[in-house]
């Protein structure tokens, strides 16, 4: 099938890549010209796992094509996957201009029949919005030519996004209309063989799903943190608790695991378009409220630890951080709680010495050539000199380290450990004194 993607970021990429990979003929295309050269070149812009080899195999066999060419992409796919960007508006709401951009040009330069795809996260109605400007573009151009819109929400995890797409857990089709619901049952079949994961539903609650999943999924980080907070102070361990409680299957162990808040494109911005779009709705979500608040307090944590116990005087204090991304196995750092530690320390006069093992360049991107931070070549590099260790993102590299060369090389053994890592036992018999997120020590 032919297939046309705008956006190629983390979802857009990802699904051109293996829509690409069952072989239909799929065009990306991206306004961003840096970027479409660089996968012209054969360069992956972002770091995800098994995706380079991807890209590469498929735009061998002449399967996977880049462009900023707007106008042929319109003219390619009789899908045209719309996986650009909402990020969040300063209201809180999601921000449509860029989906709504694509929608101009779909509108603009079709010929013939499109199904337009809502891939994007995107609030509840947005396919009407999506439908109203293509139409009305096409309108204004005095021509009739068909089209439907879809919602078809992506549900990828960075980090293990190609296997996420080519072994979904669901696949939603939000539709309104028998025909599309073929054609897009066609396009999946190759990622639905193992069991039925395709569930065809109206539109308005293909796109809720979206929300409701990670909505659902911060809930339960926010809840975690809250009774981590709520263990410190009650010399209870969440660790133990966590297991206590995941042996329910009901609760179950995932998505249970306490730490320094969650970060990333998705769970902050869509917990925050959902709350928005609540109060737009006239109902008031305190639940959300809630968890964004409990996560906003949870990223700074960390800082109030290593605030206390360094009595206050962090004026040059050299921190030692293992870990920038908002998790492992991914270079993201859109909301990554890594920011708010740094540029808290840094606004309390210490210095940051970092290593994350995929970040590294999107952080110089961020920070330019900050005076205040280091980025060092390995983990063992970040301890010289340094007054304290961080662990801000789980990477299994930071697993195991050895904690005798760290003792050796910190000015002071101490470790504050955002992701509980760590088993405090063993760091007090190494002679380390220990913070961890919920495990006993005095709250903060
Ligand atoms: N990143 C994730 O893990 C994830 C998972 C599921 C859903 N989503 C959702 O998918 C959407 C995309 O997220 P992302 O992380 O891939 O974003 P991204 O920022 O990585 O990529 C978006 C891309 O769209 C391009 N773009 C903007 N306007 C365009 C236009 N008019 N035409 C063509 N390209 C244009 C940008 O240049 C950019 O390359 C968002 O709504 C997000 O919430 C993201």
């Amino acid at each position: 099938m032919k297939i046309t993607i705008f956006g190629s970021g983390y979802v857009g990429l990802v699904t051109g890549a293996c829509l690409a990979e069952v072989g239909n003929d799929v065009l990306c295309v991206d306004i961003d010209e840096n970027k479409i050269a660089r996968l012209q070149k054969g360069e992956i812009p972002i770091y995800e796992p098994g995706l380079e080899k991807l890209v590469t195999k498929n735009v061998a066999a002449g399967r996977l094509i880049f462009s900023t060419d707007i106008a042929a992409g319109v003219a390619h796919g009789l899908f045209q996957f719309i996986a650009v960007g909402t990020p969040p508006d300063e209201d809180g709401s999601a921000d449509l201009q860029h989906v709504l951009a694509v929608a101009e040009s779909i509108g603009s330069h079709m010929e013939n029949y499109r199904i337009v795809v809502d891939k994007s996260t995107v609030p509840v109605g947005t396919a009407d919005k999506v439908r109203d400007r293509i139409r009305s573009v096409i309108d204004k151009r005095g021509v009739n030519i068909e089209f439907d819109v879809v919602s078809n929400p992506e549900f990828l995890k960075e980090g293990a996004a190609v296997e996420d797409f080519m072994k979904p857990e669901r696949i939603i089709i939000g539709t309104d209309n028998p025909r599309t619901t073929e054609l897009l049952r066609a396009l999946y079949t190759p990622f639905n063989r193992n069991h039925e994961r395709i569930f065809v539903m109206d539109i308005r609650s293909a796109e809720l799903t979206k929300y409701a999943a990670n909505a659902m999924l911060a809930t339960k980080i926010s809840f975690m943190n809250e009774l981590a907070n709520l263990a410190e102070r009650l010399g209870a361990d969440i660790e133990q608790v966590r297991v206590g409680i995941g042996s329910d299957p009901r609760i179950g162990y995932h998505f249970i695991y306490p730490g320094c808040g969650y970060g990333g494109s998705c769970f902050p911005k869509d917990v925050q378009a959902l709350a928005y779009t609540a109060k737009q709705s006239g109902y008031q979500a305190d639940l959300l409220e809630a968890v964004k608040s409990v996560n906003n307090r949870q990223k700074e944590v960390l800082f109030k630890k290593i605030h206390r116990h360094f009595k206050g005087e962090l004026k040059g204090k050299n921190i030692a951080i293992w870990g920038l991304a908002f998790k492992p196995n991914t270079d993201d750092m859109r909301e990554a709680p890594s920011r708010i530690l740094m540029e808290t320390l840094w606004a309390a006069g210490a210095s940051v010495q970092a290593f994350d093992p995929a970040a590294m360049d999107e952080t110089r991107r961020i920070y330019g050539n900050h005076s205040n931070l280091k980025l060092c070549a390995s983990p063992e590099e970040t301890l010289t000199n340094a007054d304290a260790l961080v662990i801000m993102t789980e990477w299994n590299v930071f697993r195991s380290p050895d904690f005798s060369d760290i003792k050796a090389s910190l000015k002071s053994p101490v470790i504050f450990d955002g992701r509980n890592i760590y088993d405090p036992q063993r760091l007090s018999r190494e002679g380390f004194t220990y913070y961890a997120i919920g495990r006993g020590e005095t709250s903060v």
